[in-house]
């Protein structure tokens, strides 16, 4: 897909299609009076028959309007102009592309009032209209025996309406759009994966095909015997009970700096949890394959690194296993010593997340990180606490969890700040171990977040949970590459793109 600006002359563009906002009271968004008067008042006539009723997420395709160089016009319904914002704004340009891939349409130009946000700049404009339409385009990659095309005709899009000045923001917020589509789709083609295919010893051979398509990549896998060389009990724990060995991955974009402290993505890549021993009831469990979500994020993560050539270091560690119940399996009350050397009480073998992630949060400290950051599906409480809509962020670190915070609003991709205080620590107690890998039902995001807090001490850390974000059930049921967007507005911060 090529992306390009456009500034002004809407009404010589010679492009397939160009899509105009229309309000609910029947009033044409601003770049579509252009359109209007040259094709005599056509759109004005058709509105005032009551044939478009301009709510979020209606469409009409029209052909061959007089006066204009474009071949068709693609009404996309605003809603009202009272509640115009980022949100409808996103839904009706989803929209407008959603109806574009069912045509023949190849070349397009986006002419849809901005909504008067102030994330919504030139460079976040350019950038959010290539990831809504990467996002829109994507399609699962489903095990399907009758194919559907996989590719749509639509090839070039031009965005607008940029004044000039901000063309080339503008123009570098598309070029980061495209990347931050490509590693969302990443993220949700591993993340749709089922089970059964996306295991540990698959994650790390994507791993290294990625390493091999970006010179800046390099990858280093430790199979289970170096996992134990590297003491990581917790990890091994979880993993005892499944016929798939695990895989620890290292995963480095080598930008900036050779001997510069780097910034350490950890994600959480359980391929499928059952539960273990503490098995997870029959309904939903199918879900449990996205629970590499975390993982899958930061692949995605390292190839955005790569491929816009970010000045400053990147690591991606990725711990992934298995979680399932058999003789060999781990038993609540069992006791495993983590490579921190802490020793834990395994009260419910389905708390197993916290358990990968500890062990892998202290090997970040032999790279001297300038900050660490594991994002984790990990925890149901969030869900209950946050809904589908925030990633919940804690840490130990407050500057570095607004750096997160913020990232998310102007990434469109949010995240809510919730309280990691001693309280949450305590109910971690054991009377057997250093500490029990769960603290009870109350706060469950935050206990499990204090458990990772035991383990980083001395770094700037902070702890996202996407268990309500990076997936979503029902008719669209599958991963969503949250929070991918998230993760990359932090990353192209930093780099100071
Ligand atoms: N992977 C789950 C968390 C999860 C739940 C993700 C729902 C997405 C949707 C995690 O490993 C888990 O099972 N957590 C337990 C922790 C509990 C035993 C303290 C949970 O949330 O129930
Ligand atoms: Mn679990
Ligand atoms: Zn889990």
């Amino acid at each position: 897909m090529q992306f390009e600006v456009w500034a002004k002359g809407l009404v010589t563009l010679s492009v397939d299609c160009i899509v105009l906002g229309v309000f609910e009271d029947g009033e044409l968004a601003e770049e579509a009076h252009s359109i209007d008067s040259a094709s005599n008042g056509y759109l004005k006539r058709l509105l005032a028959r009551g044939d478009f009723p301009g709510r979020t997420g209606e469409t009409l395709l029209l052909t061959e309007l007089p006066g204009i160089e474009a071949s068709r016009v693609l009404l996309t319904g605003l809603g009202t102009r009272k509640s115009f914002g980022r949100r409808s704004w996103r839904r009706s340009l989803g929209a407008a592309i959603t109806a574009i891939s069912k045509t023949r349409i190849g070349s397009l130009a986006i002419a849809i009032e901005r909504p008067p946000v102030k994330e919504l700049d030139d460079y976040y404009f350019g950038r959010a209209i290539a990831e809504i339409v990467g996002s829109t385009l994507y399609r699962v990659n489903d095990l399907k025996t009758t194919k559907k095309p996989k590719t749509v005709p639509l090839q070039k899009v031009l965005a607008g309406p940029v004044r000039k000045a901000g063309v080339e923001d503008a123009e570098r917020g598309l070029e980061h759009g495209q990347a931050v589509a490509a590693a969302a789709s990443l993220q949700r083609d591993l993340g749709n994966l089922p089970g059964n295919v996306c295991t540990p010893i698959y994650l790390a051979d994507q791993a290294r095909a990625l390493a091999k398509q970006h010179t800046s990549l390099r990858v280093q896998v430790l199979d289970e015997a170096a996992i134990k060389k590297e003491k990581m009990g917790c990890l091994l724990a979880v993993s005892q009970g499944s016929e798939e060995p695990p895989r620890f991955i290292v995963l480095e974009h080598r930008g900036g700096k050779a001997d510069s402290a780097p910034v350490v993505l950890v994600g959480k890549g359980v391929t499928f949890d059952t539960g273990g021993i503490s098995l997870k009831d029959p309904p939903g469990m199918d879900e449990m394959k996205f629970d590499m979500s975390g993982a899958a994020a930061v692949m995605g993560c390292l190839s955005l690194a790569a491929r816009l050539r970010l000045p400053m270091r990147v690591i991606g560690l990725i711990a992934s296993v298995e979680n399932m119940p058999s003789g060999r399996a781990v038993k609540p009350g069992d006791i495993a010593t983590s490579a921190a050397g802490l020793t834990v009480e395994i009260l419910n073998t389905d708390a197993e997340g916290r358990l990968i992630l500890c062990d892998a949060l202290h090997y970040s400290r032999r790279f001297n990180p300038a900050a660490v950051v594991d994002i984790a599906t990990l925890t149901g409480a969030c869900v209950v606490a946050l809904g589908h809509h925030h990633s919940g962020a804690m840490g130990n670190d407050e500057d570095l969890v607004h750096e997160l915070v913020e990232a998310g609003v102007r990434a469109d991709d949010r995240a809510w700040h919730m309280p990691l205080t001693e309280e949450y620590t305590e109910q971690l107690k054991s009377n057997f171990a250093d500490c029990a890998n769960v603290g009870g039902r109350e706060g469950g995001a935050i206990t499990a977040a204090a458990f990772l807090g035991k383990f980083t001490k001395g770094l700037k850390w902070a702890h996202l949970d996407v268990a309500g974000t990076a997936y979503q059930g029902g008719a669209q049921k599958g991963s969503t590459g949250r929070p991918t967007p998230l993760l990359a507005d932090f990353l192209i911060r930093r780099a100071g793109l």
